[in-house]
């Protein structure tokens, strides 16, 4: 009950990453006030908290003017906006680039300025390591993105805008996720990420599929530990007991390679995993890894190591991926 007396709103809280954040936010004592328009949230992410006397459910878009004045209405104790709700799917962001800017750019900074106007201590947007394009520089620092940066498609430069203006204005955090990965997180399209992908397949008895040789590597990271940056970056833990201001990548700083990965879940399953090799993804990144100096200066800490991770999300495999 660290949090007690304190309210949030969490925009995408039925997504995967939002709905661990509102669930970690209500088991600190916090009241949650959760919005999704439910377009690629879904209502069982947020079975395990959906009747948690202190989570409120708003079905709404984050376009929705108002919003943050209308949650302020509703809960007057609201001391923070964590903003995740988007247009998750980069492909689909490629299809759709004017719909990607409206919800990804437009409203996050209607969002950002009510939340300014309105006092409130912290405001927490989900940024993305796709901000960087295909950076050169590993591992990347958060300066490596800047005005003349090519991201590679509409998503990851809606959320660079966003974040650039966050950063400009000095009120409010952005944090850049690397490739997140655990329970919750969408198995079922191409383009999950490659940890369900693989989880998928080898709970199916199929063989996993690398893109390439394999040799490329990502630094991935539990969503425990996404959500323990996100309580950092608004004061809620850590060190500094303020809310952190401008922009912070969020990973571990770790390579991982796809067939250390692949080795990685061969030693939890007990057994050697039948891998089939098709051609590289086109634009595919070789390697990706995140410079984590500046987020852990303000105290953070990945609390799991990959193996640790991979055996809680395969425990939710094994429980039939129930909460
Ligand atoms: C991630 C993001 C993406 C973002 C990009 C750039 C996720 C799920 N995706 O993509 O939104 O635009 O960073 O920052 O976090 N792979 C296989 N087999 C599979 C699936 C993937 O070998 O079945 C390989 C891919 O080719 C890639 C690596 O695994 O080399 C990681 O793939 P993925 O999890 O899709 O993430 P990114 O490509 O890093």
């Amino acid at each position: 009950m660290e949090n007690k007396d304190i309210a949030c709103l969490v925009t995408g809280c039925a997504g995967f990453i939002g709905s661990h954040l509102a669930q970690a936010l209500l088991s600190r004592g916090c009241a949650v006030l959760g919005v999704d328009s439910l377009v690629t949230g879904h209502r069982a992410n947020m079975a395990a908290f959906a009747d948690h006397p202190g989570f409120t459910f708003w079905e709404r878009d984050v376009r929705t003017p108002d919003l943050v004045r209308d949650a302020l209405t509703a809960l007057p104790g609201l001391r923070g906006v964590f903003h995740l709700a988007a247009v998750v799917s980069v492909p689909y962001s490629i299809d759709h680039p004017q719909l990607t800017m409206a919800v990804n750019l437009d409203a996050t900074l209607a969002l950002h300025a009510q939340a300014r106007q309105s006092g409130l201590p912290a405001f927490v947007f989900a940024g993305s390591a796709a901000e960087y394009g295909d950076a050169a520089t590993i591992p990347v620092a958060e300066a490596a993105a800047g005005p003349g940066t090519v991201q590679q498609s509409p998503y990851g430069r809606a959320k660079y805008l966003a974040s650039a203006a966050i950063e400009a204005s000095g009120y409010g955090a952005s944090l850049r996720c690397f490739n997140v990965y655990g329970p919750r997180q969408d198995a079922s399209s191409p383009y999950s990420g490659v940890i369900s992908r693989f989880m998928e397949a080898g709970f199916a008895r199929r063989p996993l599929t690398v893109f390439g040789d394999g040799g490329q590597t990502r630094d991935f990271v539990a969503v425990d530990d996404v959500v323990t940056g996100y309580l950092l970056a608004a004061g809620l833990t850590g060190p500094l007991g303020r809310p952190l201001a401008g922009v912070y990548n969020l990973g571990t700083g770790r390579a991982t390679s796809i067939l250390e990965l692949i080795q990685a879940l061969g030693e939890l399953a007990g057994e050697e995993l039948a891998v089939t090799f098709q051609p590289p993804r086109p634009g595919d990144i070789r390697h990706s890894v995140a410079d984590c100096a500046k987020l852990a200066a303000a105290g953070f800490r990945p609390g799991l190591t990959l193996q640790e991770g991979l055996a809680r999300l395969a425990a939710w495999w094994r429980a039939g991926q129930a909460g």
